[in-house]
């Protein structure tokens, strides 16, 4: 929440002190002298009209003894009006206004305790908010370092020994026919090795960065799947690796995706079933329609992983047994780049593995 949000509050709810809420701030007593004032001028208008009447109908003998008499009865009327007031009147007044102070202030103490709770509140979500910014901004910048550094350590590996290879060569080994060979067929293994981590990066980099969009179209997994099976053929059969189906389908099925990427992917985790399988084994690829969607699955019966290792093998550059993955080309990048291939459809992937027993990755894809 930003600051905007909680200022915007602050002015909505602020209560204005010069407000009475309607209520007159006239005393009792000064109603009274209002009346009084009145009578007073009523009682002054009677002695006029006395003194007209009397003008015109002759009547001073009655208008001149009738004054005193008519202003002692006004002084008597006004004392008791006044006592009346006083005693009746003003207290009933005070009771009225200082009830309605009351419910003022508790209202105004309310609206102050109300200001206080929504700040609070809001104070308490910003500053989680921020709490979990600052922890995803270290993730990252302890992952930017990571990175960094397992690339530059990764590409150091190659290009050392390329140039070992051709110091020896520099120092006579051209000369040996038998020595230059050798050398010269290391240093191409080794330039292939970084053209391998360069395409891995250069994946890794346009699927993070969400350059590249999804061609999405509907395509038969059946007929994909095979297509990766024949890319991995001599790579499978050097190790002496059965790929196939774990039922013959011999209807299609169709699915909604990038058809290349998920080749991509799929050609990634079959790759990894031949390169940790056990000589001899074999990789079954099988999809299961769940109504919602399909899931295909890759089995294999290789080497498996330990429990412990599970939750890191998406992770860039992870490797249960780094010089393994590297002798047979890895770069540590593959699932990485599968994982986020299937996030990008919006799906998921999960592994099971047993160590000595082999392992299945399964994810999901939409039906179409
Ligand atoms: N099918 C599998 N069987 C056993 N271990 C596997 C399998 N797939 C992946 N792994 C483990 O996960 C690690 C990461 O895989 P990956 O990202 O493809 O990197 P790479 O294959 O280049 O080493 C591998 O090094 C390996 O230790
Ligand atoms: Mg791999």
């Amino acid at each position: 929440m930003g600051r905007a949000g909680c200022s915007s509050t602050l002015k909505r709810l602020s209560p204005d002190g010069n407000h009475r809420n309607g209520i007159s701030m006239k005393t009792s007593s000064q109603y009274a002298t209002i009346i009084t004032l009145l009578i007073t001028l009523l009682a002054a208008a009677a002695v006029l009209l006395g003194i007209l009447a009397d003008f015109r109908y002759n009547f001073l003998e009655y208008a001149v003894p009738a004054f005193p008499a008519m202003v002692g009865t006004f002084l008597i009327v006004q004392y008791y009006f006044s006592r009346f007031v006083k005693q009746k009147i003003n207290p009933i007044f005070k009771t009225i206004r200082s009830h309605a102070l009351d419910e003022q202030e508790q209202s105004r103490k309310a609206g102050r305790e109300d200001i206080v709770k929504q700040l609070d509140r809001e104070v308490q979500v910003w500053t989680t908010n921020k709490t979990e910014e600052i922890r995803k901004l270290r993730q990252l910048e302890r992952y930017r370092k990571d990175f960094l550094g397992n690339v530059s350590h990764e590409l150091k590996t190659p290009i050392f020994n390329i140039q070992g290879y051709i110091l020896t060569l520099l120092d006579g080994g051209i000369k040996d026919d038998h020595v230059n060979r050798l050398y010269l067929k290391r240093a191409e293994k080794s330039i292939n090795r970084l053209i391998n981590i360069l395409e891995d990066l250069d994946a890794i980099g346009r699927l993070e960065s969400g350059e590249f969009k999804l061609q999405m179209e509907r395509f038969n997994l059946v007929k994909a799947v095979e297509e990766v099976f024949e890319d991995h053929e001599m790579q499978a059969r050097k190790r002496r690796i059965r790929l196939g189906f774990d039922s013959s389908y011999n209807k299609p099925v169709f699915v909604m995706g990038d058809r290349k990427r998920i080749m991509e992917a799929i050609g990634n985790l079959i790759n990894n079933s031949i390169k940790y399988g056990k000589p001899g084994g074999r990789t079954t690829v099988g999809f299961v329609d769940t109504g919602e969607n399909i899931l295909v699955d890759i089995t294999d019966n290789g080497i498996g992983i330990e429990e412990e290792n599970l939750p890191r093998i998406f992770e860039r550059f992870f490797r249960v047994d780094k010089s393994r993955s590297r002798e047979s080309g890895g770069t540590g990048l593959g699932l990485s780049i599968v994982k986020h291939v299937i996030q990008a459809h919006k799906q998921t992937i999960t592994v099971r593995s047993k160590p000595g027993k082999g392992t299945s990755f399964i994810f999901s894809m939409d039906k179409a």
